[in-house]
């Protein structure tokens, strides 16, 4: 199986597996507890149908959007994840350039392996940058400083996070940073020399947003005690108050779920918010992004921007959010497996697949502009 054979989102997942040593691939295709979440957001999709209008003149389509201050040229964009390197040498370098063929967004993850400010320089296209909540409020500042002078487009605060996600696979492989495998999990690592070689011929693995300011190395801090120790649970909407008055320009939280919550956000002046349960990989049995989505929207997105992220395999999932009112919609494992199959080629290949479904269906659903779609083109079973 080679790149040209992977035409959607399972076929790159194939071709993953096959090239990653197991714990690795389980990390990233794992959730939380019974991962019932992390499959309900792709089915609750499925409960609702498109409805197309024919004969409208379709010969041209326009899929770009502004959202939170970007003009995007698709809907569609690359949700910040973790450790990129991990899974291709290439890394955030891969997703980000494939990212600016496609003229979308990226999001560089506090626990990225690539610095953002590197990351800055190379690319033009928006870049977003996830942060999350430190008890050391000094080191808040100088983070969002940092951020501020690299010339960060969006802030994205992580706010399902508050603690780690029980994540089984994980445990029963012993991925954790530093790698404290099992014995089953060395045996895993055993099987994909090609990884291993390629890991130890590139750049060694570190965590540039964070380590200067935390010792990562020799296994001083693992990624598990930063989010135990570092990390503040008692963090509330005052002090997110106080940080979106500190960027003072788009600041969006990622992983709101209610009503309630989505209203504050607005209060206390974000510019949007990303409906979002970590890819089923926090709260399992929590709802489905996409099946929040609509009262969200009618409660604030009349003042805010409203994202979406969680099991968007396909063009049509994509037309749906858009539809019920949302913005854009984020992606992860969708560019992260292409990644892992094939760096950034694997990531353009996805990405450019993902444009190509999505002029398809508006094609099909007689639409030519993003704006066109609305809730008439759906109805619920
Ligand atoms: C391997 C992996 C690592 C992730 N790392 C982060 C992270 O560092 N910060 C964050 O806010 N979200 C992180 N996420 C969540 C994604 O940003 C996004 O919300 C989620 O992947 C969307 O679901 P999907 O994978 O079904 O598209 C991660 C997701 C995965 C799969």
């Amino acid at each position: 199986m080679r790149l040209r054979d992977c035409h959607n989102f399972h076929d790159f997942r194939r071709l993953a597996k096959r090239r990653l040593p197991g714990p690795i691939f389980n990390y990233i295709d794992g959730a939380a507890d019974d991962e019932v979440t992390y499959r309900r957001n792709t089915a609750s999709f499925e409960r609702c149908d498109l409805v197309p209008n024919i004969l409208r003149g379709v010969e041209t389509i326009d899929l770009s959007v502004t959202v939170l201050g970007q003009k995007l040229a698709m809907p569609v964009y690359c949700s910040p994840t973790a450790l990129q390197r991990l899974f291709h040498h290439q890394g955030e370098r891969a997703v980000a350039a494939a990212a600016e063929k496609s003229g979308t967004m990226f999001g560089v993850s506090s626990l990225g392996t690539v610095s953002l400010e590197e990351l800055r320089k190379a690319h033009k296209t928006p870049q977003v940058y996830q942060f999350y909540f430190h008890k050391d409020r000094g080191l808040n500042r100088a983070m969002m400083q940092r951020a501020k002078e690299a010339g960060v487009d969006v802030m994205m605060l992580t706010v399902d996070s508050i603690t780690g996600g029980n994540r089984e696979r994980d445990l029963r492989t012993g991925f954790s940073i530093p790698f404290r495998l099992t014995l089953g999990g060395m045996l895993q690592f055993a099987i994909k020399p090609l990884w291993g070689i390629n890991y130890v011929t590139h750049e060694r693995f570190k965590l540039p947003q964070l380590d200067e300011h935390v010792d990562m190395s020799g296994g001083a801090m693992s990624i598990g005690r930063y989010f135990t120790e570092m990390l503040d649970p008692s963090m509330t909407w005052n002090d997110v108050a106080e940080m979106v008055r500190a960027w003072n320009g788009q600041f969006c939280l990622k992983g709101v779920m209610s009503v309630a919550d989505a209203r504050r956000a607005a209060e206390i002046g974000c510019s949007g918010i990303v409906i979002s349960n970590h890819g089923g990989r926090q709260l399992d049995g929590s709802r489905a992004p996409f099946d929040q989505l609509a009262e969200i929207v009618d409660a604030v997105g009349d003042r805010i921007d409203v994202l979406m992220d969680g099991g968007v395999q396909r063009g049509t999932h994509v037309l749906k959010a858009l539809s019920l009112g949302a913005k854009a919609v984020g992606v992860g494992r969708f560019y992260l497996f292409p990644l892992a199959a094939a760096g950034q080629a694997g990531v353009e290949r996805a990405l450019g697949l993902m444009r190509t479904e999505i002029e398809r269906d508006m094609k099909l659903m007689g639409c030519t502009s993003i704006s066109q779609l609305s809730r008439d083109n759906l109805r619920f079973r």
